[in-house]
């Protein structure tokens, strides 16, 4: 890129105009606007040249991807906090940037959570399609029945910012005891909220809600099949508004179906999206939504500034402010003009 050239970039998708506004003062850049992804082939023809590129969790980030960029692709700006569509140490060789969007929506991740955990509770979408198929027609004293939530034992898999949100929601607004199981402990969460750090068995055989926050990695990936399934409660519900990988899809179809527990809430499903057969969706006791945890205006103008400051930081080779590989290899990247 020449001193005076603006550096070109390719956006994949129509993210907010708190971001796109950044990125359109200071590039060249092509923004995707169809509602759905472009397909890999447009994907690579588009990127090819491009200086920089802010992604979405839709793409597949990895050595092909560079290759048909070029070499002077300086940085990826992801619009999202997780970053498991990206080859992170293929991009570290390179010398190319990552980023990435934490913190600013936090808040939102964990009130979808529980608002998973507290409707698949008590039933609220299938009571609520009750009365839509007009099938409500009196009060039904042993109708409906669902579980109570004050008091209980929250489990949260992954104590980092968004679990610590969703557990301190559950402790303070509801009174429950706080199970946690994570590779490191959280001395905040043990201090405010009581809570306890605890072996993964432990905590699946003693919590009534088991809530999912942990990356997904080769270590995290299937860690929810039956073997899991068959450690909770046969009342407790199973939240995950992680990454769908997360959990085995047919195992927690299979959990549901036996009643091995009583229900579970998915912002997030595997594949994404499912199938229209998929047998899950048809689960009284599965309430699924379309990955929408960060779906608040808040949320997604603070993902979209934070991603354009990136791409704008990483064009400039400079330090990203949320940035995912600052030992990214110096000598590998473009030299600036
Ligand atoms: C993320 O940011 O990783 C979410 O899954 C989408 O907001």
């Amino acid at each position: 890129m020449s001193s005076d050239a603006r550096p070109r970039v390719f956006v994949t998708r129509n993210i907010p105009d708190a971001g796109l506004e950044i990125v359109q003062a200071a590039c060249d850049a092509e923004i995707w606007t169809e509602p759905l992804p472009p397909s890999r082939d447009v994907l690579l023809e588009k990127i090819a040249g491009c200086d920089g590129v802010l992604s979405l969790l839709t793409e597949q980030v990895d050595a092909e991807f560079f290759d048909a960029a070029g070499d002077q692709l300086a940085v990826v700006s992801n619009y999202a906090v997780g970053y498991n569509n990206i080859d992170i140490p293929e991009a570290t060789r390179r010398g190319i940037r990552v980023g990435h969007t934490p913190g600013v929506l936090t808040n939102a991740t964990a009130d979808m959570a529980f608002t998973l955990l507290i409707s698949a509770a008590r039933r609220i979408v299938e009571a609520a399609d009750y009365v839509r198929d007009g099938a409500w027609q009196t009060w039904e004293p042993r109708g409906h029945i669902g579980l109570d939530l004050c008091g209980k034992t929250i489990g949260i898999v992954g104590m980092g910012r968004i679990g610590f949100a969703m557990a301190k929601r559950c402790h303070g607004g509801w009174d429950m005891s706080v199970l946690y199981h994570d590779q490191y402990s959280n001395e905040t969460a043990e201090t405010e909220l009581g809570a306890r750090r605890v072996d993964l068995d432990t905590l699946l055989s003693e919590s009534d809600f088991v809530s999912v926050h942990v990356d997904l990695n080769e270590t995290t990936t299937g860690m929810f099949n039956s073997e899991a399934f068959k450690k909770m409660k046969t009342t407790a519900v199973f939240i995950n508004s992680a990454r769908g990988p997360l959990h085995v899809s047919s195992d927690l179809h299979e959990a549901l179906c036996d009643g091995q527990i009583f229900a579970a809430g998915l912002d997030v499903t595997d594949p994404e999206p499912p199938a229209a057969d998929d047998p899950l969706l048809s689960q009284k006791n599965c309430l699924v939504v379309p990955h929408i945890a960060s779906a608040t205006v808040a949320s997604r103008n603070g993902m979209a500034e934070i991603a354009a400051n990136n791409l704008l930081a990483g064009l400039g080779r400079k330090p990203l402010p949320c940035w995912v590989n600052p030992d990214v290899d110096e000598d590998n990247g473009t030299a600036q003009d």
